[in-house]
């Protein structure tokens, strides 16, 4: 059997918390950061929509206690089992753009059972502002 890092084993104990009474997906994500380790597990709501999964809450959780480096992420999909495609076990589209907000490129993201990528891998041309401080004069008044 293949080794589990410390990060993905504590992602995987996060997931226990998660609050998803509708998919009954359980994730958990941890995040590795300048003032410690950051836990997070995906919340469900009756507003179908209001559901944000777990490497979200991870993120936020750090950066709501003063993370101003996110060094590496853990992701740990524990409903699925092994032998469901590695797609199942991947973070989605939204966690994607709002990891590239807060890691760097060369930042690594381990998903339990699937593999190591960096993020610009997991999210190659993602979208960034020109020049977050600047305005476009041609747009402001
Ligand atoms: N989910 C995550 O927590 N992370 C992902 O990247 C994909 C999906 C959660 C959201 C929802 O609670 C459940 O998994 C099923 O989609």
């Amino acid at each position: 059997m293949a080794k589990v890092s410390p990060l993905v084993l504590q992602a995987r104990s996060a997931a226990h918390h998660a609050h998803c009474p509708y998919s009954h997906f359980h994730v958990g994500a941890v995040v590795q950061t300048d003032i410690g380790i950051f836990e997070g597990c995906n919340v469900e709501n009756a507003s179908y929509g209001l559901t944000i999964c777990a490497e979200r809450v991870a993120l936020f959780h750090a950066l709501a206690h003063g993370a101003k480096q996110f060094r590496r992420l853990a992701v740990s999909c524990i409903s699925a089992r092994e032998s469901d495609h590695p797609e199942s076990k991947m973070p989605c589209g939204a966690c994607r753009q709002v990891i590239v907000e807060f890691m760097s490129p060369e930042a690594l993201v381990e998903i339990d059972g699937v593999g190591v990528w960096r993020v610009e891998e997991l999210l190659p041309l993602a979208f960034r502002l020109p020049k977050e401080s600047t305005p476009n004069p041609e747009t402001e008044a």
